[in-house]
């Protein structure tokens, strides 16, 4: 392992990318960190407002495919390792529009190998260097209730915008380290959840609606499985590739906790019940719920139209991070949803600043039942 790194994290003021230089910066005082970030909707630079201006940290709000300023960057901060978060995340977001995600997923991606080919392997190489890509499981497509879970080998079949630009992503990263001996990981990791999540995606919308008395949607018959993994478990899984994965293999990250998405809905509801009744205060402040008049938060769920496309369940098999690389997930999933949940209580401003009209008016065009 490198006694200290400069790393430059793209999309750090984004959910996992935030989590992650928080992380890294407890486990990792010296390092310096150089986040890259071109602040979209999904970028809050609050995610960072306690890191700004201490020694060692730079924020720089410019656009992954800007290759003269990400050549710039790696050169004058010495970056040795760049950990890249830079996306389009959302897949509803990706089937309304898909341009946005071939631009930054795709193009981005491409630009950023290309700089990084110039500085790393140019006239003046850098030979301890280390591109770490992350990407998602949704590369691999869909399973059946009793297939086996994604393993590393598992063909890729992406079937969405936002997966197929990943997909293309992650064989561009493939493609450097074969080709120009450029030296990359590539982490794919299940279905994330925990603070700073934007309220677009299931679990943060499910708990800021329930403290608002708003509508649970749920897609389809609700019987769509995902893996969750609290974000805090990804930035370990990221750490433990970058301090021992090697050079040009993938790893499968995940949390062996595969849950129907109207279960997980009905686990929130129930932790939802449960605060509101160990804090009376809480009736108060948020008036809207109907936690707040002694009615469970279940009688706000809604089934509406399903995602075209939606892949029925993921499930990752993460056996070769976790013997290789002493991966192992730490938060049981009911701890985490409670984590997150209180995470959600504390952080009032934070979640009514990015829930803007805009941001509103787009969510309402999604519940059409
Ligand atoms: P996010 O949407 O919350 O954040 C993305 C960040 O990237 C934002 O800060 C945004 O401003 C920034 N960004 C977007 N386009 C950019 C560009 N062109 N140039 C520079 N910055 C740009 O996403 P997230 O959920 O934190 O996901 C981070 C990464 O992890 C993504 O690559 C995603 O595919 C992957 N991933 C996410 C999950 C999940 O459950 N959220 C699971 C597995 C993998
Ligand atoms: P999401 O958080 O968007 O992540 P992904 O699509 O990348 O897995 O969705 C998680 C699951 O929840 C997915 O099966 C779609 C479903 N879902 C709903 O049922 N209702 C919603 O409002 C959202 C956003 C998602």
């Amino acid at each position: 392992m490198n006694s200290s790194r400069n790393l430059l994290v793209t999309g750090g003021a984004g959910f996992i990318g935030a989590n992650f230089v928080h992380y890294w910066r407890r486990r990792h005082e010296a390092d310096a960190i150089t986040v890259l970030d071109a602040l979209t909707y999904a970028g809050n630079r609050a995610n960072l407002a306690s890191l700004e201006g201490s020694a060692g940290f730079r924020f720089v709000k410019g656009d992954i495919t800007d290759r003269d300023l990400v050549a710039k960057l790696l050169a004058e901060q010495q970056i040795d390792t760049l950990v890249h978060f830079a996306a389009e995340s959302h897949v509803d977001r990706s089937i309304l529009g898909p341009d946005e995600f071939i631009r930054t997923n795709i193009l981005g991606t491409h630009s950023l190998l290309e700089a990084c080919r110039k500085v790393w392997l140019g006239a003046t190489p850098r030979p301890n260097h280390r591109f770490h890509h992350v990407s998602t499981d949704e590369v691999y497509g869909s399973l059946g209730t009793d297939d086996p879970a994604f393993s590393e080998s598992t063909a890729y079949a992406p079937n969405s915008p936002y997966s197929a630009s990943k997909a293309a992503s992650d064989h561009l990263v493939r493609a450097y380290h074969h080709t120009y001996g450029l030296k990359v990981t590539t982490s794919n990791c299940s279905n994330n959840y925990g603070p700073m999540h934007f309220p677009e995606k299931l679990i943060p919308l499910i708990i800021v609606n329930i403290l608002e008395g708003k509508p649970l949607p749920i897609y389809g018959d609700g019987r769509n499985i995902r893996d969750w993994l609290f974000v805090d478990d990804h930035c370990q899984g990221i750490e433990r590739v970058l301090e021992r994965g090697r050079i040009g293999e993938t790893y499968n990250i995940g949390g062996w906790s595969e849950v129907e998405n109207i279960d997980l809905v009905r686990r929130l509801c129930r932790i939802a019940d449960d605060v509101f009744k160990a804090d009376v205060s809480l009736a108060a402040r948020f008036p809207g719920s109907p936690c707040a008049r002694g009615l469970q938060a279940e009688s706000l769920i809604t089934f509406v139209r399903d995602r075209p496309g939606h892949d029925r369940r993921y499930a990752i098999d993460c056996r070769k991070a976790e013997t290789e690389l002493g991966f192992a997930p730490s938060i049981t999933l009911e701890d985490g949803l409670k984590q997150t949940f209180t995470w959600y209580l504390g952080n009032e401003p934070w979640w009514r600043a990015v829930m803007d009209g805009s941001y509103r008016n787009w969510l309402a065009t999604q519940y059409t039942a």
